[in-house]
């Protein structure tokens, strides 16, 4: 069967090229179709970030006004869908209703899944973007027994989320211009990160021929790990756990450094940035920003402050060259905005469909593209008899 190279969790192994995200991770860059990462958190809205990701380069204005008008058209889900709605346990992990009800999205009303030609592209790339928030915000509904709230055409993307999450009939939910820039914020930073474990998901299911919505429905499932998109709401369980139980920052990191305690310092460490993660950096000056704009004081964001500051001082994440990553402050801000712990990684992945809908273009437009088929060492038994049930 050939020689075959073991590389344990891909470290060194490139699965693909693609000409979508660049990272260096030494000098802790982000660009986006070569833009920087800064720039487009301090400067562009979510959709115009999408479309760069999705299209290849930022829109102009005709084409800005395009998309958004695909976005609004396609924002309601068919009204059968809303039968899924109540096949869920309204306790049922948003994670799991928004993986289910991506993949069913394809069975309604969207007869351009098999994508020919590049209009049916940005209708179905449109159609992704905007249902995803729709479903988000319903599951929410559907969880604290309100009735749905539609979303509003005048309304920017972020805007419009918190509108369909916090309005309740006869008043209308009005986000200060410092919270959605806050969550604009946050979708565009979580909005790519070249091969990931949820986006290298999305890029194997598509390498097998897999239509848009299906390949982005295991790539919601993907994320839905705490060492992956999970860890933004693990980041505040241990926050939480921290202030609730009064352990003092420095023993949890003394636990968080010992294996055997099963206890990671959660939002801490990145395979790839190795001095720090620049989404982090933006955001934990957002959170700051926020939560004065807001004038309110989380002692989550103190005690973050300090476990921060005692682990960067500490010889043990020194040497393993472990730093804050984009999830350590993103939950102090989705909690500053109202939004429910487990609701954090649904945010995470309303803000990475962009990616996973431009690698899934990606794929799908590669005329080379082959099936992604890993190889692996064999170590299990030798040739082994078959027995007979009395004989074993
Ligand atoms: N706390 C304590 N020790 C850690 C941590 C941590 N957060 N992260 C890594 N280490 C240690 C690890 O035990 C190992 O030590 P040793 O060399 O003594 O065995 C060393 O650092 C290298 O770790 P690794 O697990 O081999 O690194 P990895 O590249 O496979 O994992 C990671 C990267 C992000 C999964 C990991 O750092 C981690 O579990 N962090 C906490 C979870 C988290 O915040 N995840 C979000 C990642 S960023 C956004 C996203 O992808 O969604």
């Amino acid at each position: 069967t050939g020689l075959v190279t073991l590389d344990d969790g891909y470290a060194n192994t490139g699965s693909c090229s693609s000409a979508i995200t660049f990272i260096d991770g030494e000098q802790g860059i982000l660009r986006y179709r070569g833009v920087p990462i800064e720039d487009l958190a301090a400067r562009s809205s979510f959709i115009e970030t999408a479309e760069l990701l999705i299209f290849g380069e930022l829109p102009d204005a005709a084409e800005r006004d395009e998309f958004r008008a695909l976005l609004t058209d396609s924002a309601a889900l068919h009204r059968d869908m809303r039968k899924h709605f109540d096949g869920f346990p309204v306790d049922a992990h948003p994670m799991a209703v928004l993986s289910a009800m991506i993949n069913a999205i394809q069975a309604y009303d969207l007869p351009e899944i098999h994508i020919t030609d590049e209009a049916g592209f940005r209708r179905a790339a449109a159609g992704l973007l905007s249902k995803t928030r729709t479903i988000a915000a319903a599951t929410y509904k559907s969880h604290v027994g309100q009735p749905i709230a539609y979303p509003r055409p005048d309304l920017a993307y972020a805007e419009n989320f918190l509108h369909m999450m916090f309005s309740v009939p006869y008043r209308d939910f009005e986000p200060t211009p410092e919270m959605a820039h806050a969550l604009n914020m946050f979708l565009v930073l979580h909005a790519d990160h070249e091969q990931n474990c949820s986006t290298s998901t999305v890029r194997m299911v598509a390498s097998g021929g897999a239509n848009l919505f299906t390949s982005v429905s295991a790539g919601v499932t993907a994320l839905w790990g705490p060492l992956h998109g999970g860890a933004n709401m693990a980041v505040l369980d241990m926050l939480e756990g921290i202030h609730d139980e009064g352990i003092p920052a420095q023993r949890y990191i003394s636990m968080a450094k010992d294996r055997s305690s099963g206890v990671r310092l959660m939002g801490f460490g990145h395979r790839v940035y190795r001095n720090f993660d620049p989404r982090a950096r933006v955001l934990k000056e957002a959170a700051y920003n926020l939560l004065e704009s807001m004038h309110v004081t989380d002692p989550l964001l103190d005690i973050a402050r300090e476990v921060e500051e005692l682990a960067l001082a500490d010889d043990y994440f020194r040497e393993r060259r472990l730093y804050p990553n984009v999830d350590f402050y993103s939950g102090i801000i989705l909690r500053a905005l109202g939004i429910p712990k487990d609701m954090f990684t649904v945010l995470f992945a309303i803000g990475r469909t962009p990616g996973w809908i431009a690698h899934w273009k990606e794929v799908h437009d590669n005329p080379a593209q082959r099936i992604q088929r890993p190889r692996q060492l064999y170590v299990g038994n030798p040739l082994t008899q078959w027995l007979p049930r009395d004989e074993r």
